[in-house]
């Protein structure tokens, strides 16, 4: 197993018996995104409505976020939290100050960031548990095609290779696969071992789900890159190779082998625009929002009530993206409503 491991959620069974009984208790862990605005334009980004959307574009944090949230999750039983976007969270100012704060609160800590910004927050890294910088390329004339024209590779990469020299931080370079970056995936491996990441994660560009679940690519493309997977795999042994494919068939297309959708119950991102969204899949839809978190005793209040059982109930999963739960909700099934493999039978 790895962090990318999906099969890790099966830890947190105890979470399931509670929701057996129809309770949805605090979630496991939450997303903070900070902010919506971001300095580069991914062509895959699955943030790009709220991004480009005028009512949340330029939406952020209130300042008062920092000292309240962490006291917040804290007492709310939550031990872990992702920051990311949105945007870019390295973006929003106070970036800093609320991570500090998060770790005075005793909550675990992992940072996405698209990395251009984090040579000017080095003196938080030693506060994260994990950090994986999204450079989704092997070399800078991909990273321009693909990622807004921002001209950042060799800073990202210099950048990386300093957050490297913290011991005991774990450095996670990210791709997403997409058809115009595959013949960059060794380059990008090698780097990335060079410089002393722990792992690099390869995951295919998910469609977004206002995208129809179309698929980006071509049965070529798809061959191109399980040979370059493999290939990282064989050739290198100073960096573990992560080939996140298992949320798609072998075309990359989206399957999802579960009916219903328990785990928007187990977590929640808390948006730059105030809101409460119960999936991260489903970036900016309201069909997914449970409330605003302005007032954090609200969302105490209304998370596990009959709003939330109502929204996981009319959950249609056939029209889902890529559910970054998938596993969460297969064994839930399994286990939980079939118990298909007579569980209590060791
Ligand atoms: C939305 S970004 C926000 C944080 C930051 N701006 C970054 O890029 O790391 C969070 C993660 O989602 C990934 N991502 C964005 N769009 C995606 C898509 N369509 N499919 C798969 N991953 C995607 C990014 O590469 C990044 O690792
Ligand atoms: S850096 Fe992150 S938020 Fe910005 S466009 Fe790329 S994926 Fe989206
Ligand atoms: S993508 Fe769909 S099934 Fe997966 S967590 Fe989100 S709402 Fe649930």
């Amino acid at each position: 197993m790895n962090p990318f491991s999906p099969e890790k959620v099966l830890y947190n069974m105890h979470y399931w018996e509670v929701m057996e009984r129809m309770e949805i208790p605090p979630p496991l862990c939450v997303q903070l995104s900070p902010t919506n605005l971001c300095n580069l334009d991914c062509v895959w980004c699955m943030a790009e409505k709220q991004r480009t959307d005028p009512e949340t574009a330029t939406a952020r944090f209130p300042e008062w976020a920092v000292d309240e949230l962490p006291g917040f999750l804290s007492d709310w039983g939550v031990g872990a939290v992702y920051i990311t976007g949105g945007g870019e969270p390295l973006m929003w100012r106070p970036v800093d100050d609320l991570i500090r704060n998060l770790r005075k609160a005793d909550i675990q800590i992992g940072l996405y960031t698209n990395g251009v910004l984090l040579n000017h927050h080095k003196h938080i890294l030693p506060s994260l548990d994990w950090l994986g910088v999204s450079v989704d390329a092997g070399n800078a004339e991909d990273y321009d095609a693909l990622k807004g024209g921002g001209h950042d590779f060799e800073r990202v990469v210099e950048n990386i290779r300093m957050a490297c020299l913290d011991e005991g931080l774990e450095v996670t370079w990210k791709f997403v696969m997409y058809p115009g970056n595959l013949k960059g995936m060794f380059r990008a491996a090698e780097l990335a071992e060079a410089i002393g990441c722990k792992y690099i994660h390869f995951r295919p560009a998910a469609p977004r789900w206002w995208d129809n679940k179309k698929t980006q690519f071509t049965k070529a493309a798809v061959r191109m890159a399980m040979e370059n997977l493999a290939k990282a795999h064989k050739l290198l042994d100073g960096i573990k190779v992560i080939g996140g494919t298992g949320k798609y068939n072998q075309h990359f297309e989206v399957e999802h082998p579960f009916k219903t959708c328990h785990a928007v119950g187990m977590w929640a991102t808390f948006e730059a625009d105030g809101t409460l969204q119960l999936c991260c899949d489903h970036k900016n839809n309201p069909a997914l929002t449970l409330c605003r978190w302005d007032d954090l005793s609200e969302v105490a209040a209304l998370w596990g009530g009959l709003k939330h059982q109502e929204i996981m109930a009319s959950i249609d999963v056939s029209k889902c993206p890529k559910c970054t739960q998938s596993k969460a909700n297969e064994l839930y099934e399994q286990f939980c409503m079939r118990d298909e493999t007579w569980k209590f039978f060791i």
